[in-house]
């Protein structure tokens, strides 16, 4: 069953609150329509949990689970890391992004970042739905908060960053976003050459540069994992 909390400091969010459910993400895909922008809905266990490429997201107690229905069409896929960043600061957490939109702490894997968008013609909604470990997940080399605060206040803090991010323009976002990546100045081998990760352009994509110049690669067309990978395991 959900129910609706009564909280929150932000009045602007309507917060919604379920035991167990399948998915976040799915829930609002579906249900879109009988809820406000800004509604956030926060699961306790995720049975059927959605990463991206289709992946499964398995949780575990206490992870924190939820995702924001929004009516708004902002660039939730820079907005969202960085609220997590900045969310978790407030407890001395210095996480960073791992291009484009996964939280690293410590080189791994802390939260990840699953955006869904409605389009009926036109746009309609995005659902953007957060998972963050609680604690260390080591066969998934996933890290975890380990922090003793509640999620509820954790949820709260991240909105609260949400919120203030949704009013700056596209590039104090993506400045503020370089500031937290992990990834730039870092090599990556990509279709058979070796380039420097330099910078994240105003579209969000990445600024690779060799010595035979600069490209500009999206995240559909570079899986920034493998990439990785394939240069140190060249080197
Ligand atoms: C990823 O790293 O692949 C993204 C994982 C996103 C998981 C969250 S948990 C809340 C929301 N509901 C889902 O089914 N998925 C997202």
């Amino acid at each position: 069953m959900i129910t609706k909390l009564n909280k929150g400091p932000h009045l602007k969010y309507e917060y919604y609150l379920v035991d167990t459910i399948p998915s976040t993400n799915t829930y609002f895909k579906e249900n879109y329509k009988s809820y406000k922008d800004k509604s956030i809905l926060i699961a306790l266990e995720q049975t059927n949990g959605r990463g991206r490429y289709d992946r499964i997201w398995k949780s575990s107690n206490n992870d924190i689970i939820f995702s924001i229905l929004l009516k708004e069409n902002k660039n939730y896929a820079i907005i969202a890391p960085l609220a997590i960043c900045l969310g978790l600061k407030k407890y001395n957490i210095k996480a960073g992004i791992k291009w484009p939109n996964d939280v690293y702490l410590n080189n791994k894997k802390l939260s990840g970042i699953l955006i869904e968008d409605i389009f009926n013609s036109k746009f309609v909604a995005s659902i953007v739905g957060i998972g963050i470990n609680m604690t260390d997940k080591p066969s998934l080399y996933g890290v975890g908060l380990n922090i003793n605060k509640d999620k509820f206040e954790i949820i709260d803090s991240i909105i609260e960053e949400f919120d203030k991010l949704l009013d700056l323009n596209k590039s104090d976002l993506i400045k503020l976003y370089r500031d937290y990546s992990t990834i730039i100045n870092k090599d990556v081998y990509y279709q058979g050459l070796t380039y420097k990760v330099v910078d994240i352009d105003l579209n969000g994509h990445l600024v690779l540069s060799n010595l035979k110049g600069k490209i500009t690669v999206s995240s559909d067309e570079i899986n920034i994992k493998e990439s990785l990978l394939k240069y140190e395991n060249k080197n």
